[in-house]
């Protein structure tokens, strides 16, 4: 059974299509995320799960039901939004209780119920506290809290990191993996941040102009991306070779490329290359397929890693290699030759 499952959903605004043909399924449990460029669609997706927004046409169903036409507040999920605030008013302990008290519960059992949230979020002895007396961190924790404390059976959370600086984004990042995973609930999260989608998520569906390209685990669509979106979207950086197929080999700009056993393609075929810079040797090329000779233009210390930026026939390569004091790396202006072992390259048809 799934949490989710979204069939054909479309939404126009005007002439826009927000979302555009979108399907998909969510598991019970999952941490799923929408990943994708501003605008792509993934807000409006999260409200058509929610039923703040209608979809024109498709079917969405929680739990196996269909509730295209069902209202917000029978649909059974929380809330957290990068914006949606705290009652300024009320103190921590008030803006936990809020939804429980809506919903009529005892008050004895409204205790109990936040403080064990608090406990999850890892706020006690906070709740008398108003939300201005608390840092951004604590606050998207109380957010989290009010919205957890219902019990969901989906929580939909829209960038709600967003806000917060550098370091405590990443703290609050494996603080959410871990409530997830104490609380068992299915998350769907959505974000413009590819780093965070990485870290947190089970599956990862790439969104771009309302379409999904391409849905997976972290690793699928990191090491196998199906089109140049995603390889662009997904990671550091990535090395794209465009050339034509034939025989088993493709043409490209750098010269003829060993592709891996299993690639079957039409002779005549354009197709991309994709190589990941950790994939690709420079120097001691023994057992490395596809050799080329080329000219670092420039190598970056990254600390445990080296960036190298290597020049062929007016291609740039880059190149990470990983630090260690005993392997020599060439130097800048040094000639080298360099490689990929064949299946370690990706094929995109578009
Ligand atoms: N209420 C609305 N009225 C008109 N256009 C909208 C509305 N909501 C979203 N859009 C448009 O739909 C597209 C998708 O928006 P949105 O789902 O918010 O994207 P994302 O969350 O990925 O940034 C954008 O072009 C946006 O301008
Ligand atoms: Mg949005």
């Amino acid at each position: 059974m799934y949490a989710v499952e979204l069939e054909n959903i479309t939404k126009r605004f005007g002439d826009v299509v927000a979302v555009n043909n979108v399907s998909l399924r969510i598991r019970e449990g999952e941490f799923f995320s929408l990943l994708g460029p501003s605008g792509c669609g993934k807000t409006t997706t999260l409200r058509i799960i929610a039923g703040l927004e209608r979809p024109d046409s498709g079917v969405v169903k929680l739990h196996g039901q269909d509730v295209t036409y069902v209202p917000t507040h029978k649909r059974g999920i929380g809330m957290v939004f990068q914006t949606l605030a705290l009652f300024p008013h009320m103190n921590v302990y008030d803006n936990i209780a809020f939804g429980l008290r809506m919903r009529k519960v005892p008050e004895d059992e409204i205790k109990r119920k936040v403080r064990e949230i608090l406990e999850i979020v890892r706020l006690p002895g906070m709740e008398n506290r108003y939300p201005n007396q608390l840092s951004g961190g604590q606050r998207q924790r109380v957010a989290l809290a009010r919205a957890l404390v219902i019990e969901p059976k989906v929580l939909l959370l829209d960038e709600p990191l967003g806000a917060l600086d550098l370091k405590i984004r990443q703290e609050m990042m494996v603080e959410l993996k871990r409530i997830h995973h104490e609380v068992g609930t299915t998350f769907i999260y959505v974000t413009h941040d590819q780093g965070e989608a990485m870290v947190m998520s089970d599956r990862i569906a790439v969104m771009k102009d309302g379409r999904i390209m391409q849905i997976g685990s972290p690793e699928e669509i990191y090491l196998h991306p199906k089109n140049t979106f995603v390889a662009r979207f997904i990671g550091e950086a990535i090395n794209l070779i465009e050339g034509t197929y034939s025989g088993g080999k493709v043409d490209s700009e750098i010269g003829v490329i060993q592709l891996p056993e299993d690639v079957k393609l039409n002779d005549g075929s354009k197709v991309t290359i994709a190589v990941r810079p950790e994939h690709i040797y420079i120097g001691n090329v023994e057992g490395v397929d596809n050799v080329y000779y080329g000219k670092v233009l420039l190598k970056i210390f990254k600390g445990s890693y080296v960036e190298f930026h290597i020049e062929v026939d007016g291609k740039r390569f880059i190149v990470f290699r990983p630090f260690r004091l005993a392997e020599p790396l060439p130097d800048t202006g040094d000639t080298v030759t360099f490689g990929w072992k064949k299946d370690s390259a990706n094929i995109l048809l578009e």
